[in-house]
């Protein structure tokens, strides 16, 4: 369960990383804000490369920065845009490596909540490490 001061934090997060974001060829800007199992918030935002296929999301430059960091267990994600636009597939794929049931937060520039669900309900039948280790 997510209390709503940690909704706000998480999405005030990831409003400020969106400030960051390099993306002069789409121009839209996408921040995301990582909350930890022990409390801690992690951002990120995309990074865009003129050789298009270099581009990361915010999503998982979040996911990125918290591995390296030592942290590997989230409760939640806000993730920012000018429209409260879903996390892409690659980065659901990514995610659920970590946290199948990761709460994902759309939310807008003013702040305003488009939709909470989780990483399961938008990534059903998810492929994960269970796969590889499971029995043939
Ligand atoms: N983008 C993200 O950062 N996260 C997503 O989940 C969707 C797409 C970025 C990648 C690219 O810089 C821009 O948005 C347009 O696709």
């Amino acid at each position: 369960m997510l209390t709503n001061k940690a909704r706000r934090s998480l999405i005030k997060a990831a409003k400020e990383a969106r400030k960051m974001a390099y993306a002069p060829y789409s121009k839209y800007k996408v921040g995301a804000a990582l909350l930890t199992t022990s409390g801690e918030i992690i951002t990120g935002c995309n990074v865009e490369n003129a050789s298009f296929g270099g581009t990361i999301c915010a999503e998982r430059t979040a996911v990125v920065k918290a591995i390296s960091d030592g942290h590997s267990t989230f409760i939640a994600i806000a993730v920012v845009t000018r429209n409260g636009g879903f996390p892409c597939g690659i980065c659901r794929q990514f995610m659920n490596e970590f946290a199948p049931e990761l709460i994902i937060i759309t939310a807008d520039t003013k702040g305003a909540i488009r939709n909470e669900t989780r990483l399961n309900e938008i990534l059903p039948h998810g492929f994960g490490p269970q796969e590889l280790y499971a029995a043939p």
